[in-house]
């Protein structure tokens, strides 16, 4: 068998595979409208897809095409966002929307050397929109399909090398489906390469047994497939320490302000933060020290940071305190607008434990 040969059995049994036993029915599937499977493919840049699915019809039920998304406000689009976290995708998405109907009339681009230039949309996610909505011959390459074609390619170049990530992009683009019914075989083919990923070569225990191409793995075949793909570099973590002023009045308005951009949670309403209990007195008049309660302290998990957060409750009337930036809630508002993950969660366990 010659490469070529190789290389079009490659693709040729993925696109067999993801026919049979790929996913085939997933909302942003029985169509080839690029808003959808754009909408789709940032949701599901970071977030699982049993996530994803109730994020996304109330995305669509909301705004059904890529024009009314433009017109939206930000802070509506952060609203339905809030809860999948990673919010910079929202903000892009928005400004993606508000290009494509400012430079595109409203159409979204076909080639994924033109989508690749808008907001939030990297080389691979372009490929996806192109190949899985235009049939367009290029290739993805997020996490996922890093995986598969390391271990298939038995390709052990560090991939925290730039230079290795561009090798493993040329071996993924030699390995597209060819011929005449290329076009027609490229969604098929990219979603099988997705689907492989996520429900047979798994990172821990890959089930081989189960895979399309498991002849054509070099990783498989000397028996370790877990030793791939290689990465040197370890993701440095930090942490920070956080105090929260959690000031409430007795019909339940929260004082709220909007976090700045950039920095943690840019663009939601939040409490106000402090990096200390010192500075977060510091802003309250003597009268009201004493009556600042601490809650018990959690943990928060974002991807490079752990944050201890220290919310402490300051119950008072509403006309009593009044700082400079942000505003009373009301308790019937807060849950609409766009909050950090754990600041909804705290609100939220309050309000019901205050029902009951
Ligand atoms: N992850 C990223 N894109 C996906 C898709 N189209 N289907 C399922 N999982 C995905």
């Amino acid at each position: 068998m010659n490469v070529r040969e190789a290389e079009t059995g490659f693709a040729f049994r993925v696109v067999a595979w993801q026919k049979r036993h790929g996913r085939n029915h997933l909302p942003w599937q029985d169509t080839q409208d690029p808003y959808r499977v754009w909408l789709s493919e940032i949701m599901l840049q970071q977030t699982q897809v049993v996530t994803v699915l109730g994020y996304f019809d109330r995305f669509v039920a909301r705004f059904p095409d890529v024009t009314s998304l433009a017109h939206a406000s930000l802070d509506d689009v952060l609203g339905l966002w809030s809860g999948l976290g990673y919010y910079s995708r929202a903000r892009n998405l928005h400004q993606c929307a508000q290009q494509v109907v400012a430079q595109f009339d409203g159409v979204f681009p076909q080639q994924a050397q033109i989508l690749e230039t808008l907001p939030g949309i990297g080389r691979s996610t372009a490929a996806a929109i192109a190949s899985l909505c235009f049939g367009e011959r290029v290739a993805i390459l997020d996490a996922n399909v890093k995986r598969v074609l390391t271990r298939v390619l038995g390709f052990d170049a560090d991939l925290a090398q730039a230079s290795s990530v561009n090798a493993l992009w040329s071996a993924a683009t030699g390995l597209l489906p060819t011929g005449r019914n290329a076009a027609a075989a490229m969604p098929r083919y990219t979603q099988g390469m997705m689907d492989l990923g996520a429900t047979v070569c798994f990172p821990k225990k890959p089930d081989c047994g189960h895979c399309p191409v498991q002849r054509d793995c070099v990783a498989q075949a000397a028996g370790d497939p877990q030793h791939y793909p290689v990465r040197s570099r370890k993701l440095k973590r930090s942490s920070q320490s956080i105090w929260l002023l959690w000031a409430q009045s007795q019909s339940g308005a929260v004082w709220l302000t909007k976090r700045p951009t950039p920095g943690v949670w840019a663009g939601l309403h939040c409490l106000p933060l402090f990096d200390s209990e010192e500075e977060m007195r510091a802003v309250l008049p003597a009268s009201l020290q004493g009556r600042l309660r601490p809650q018990a302290a959690f943990l928060h998990v974002l991807t490079h940071k752990d944050l201890h957060l220290h919310p402490w409750r300051l119950d008072v009337a509403e006309q009593t305190v009044q700082w400079d930036a942000g505003q009373w809630v009301s308790a019937q508002t807060w849950p609409g607008l766009g909050l950090p993950a754990p600041i909804r969660k705290l609100l939220q366990n309050d309000a019901t434990a205050a029902a009951n």
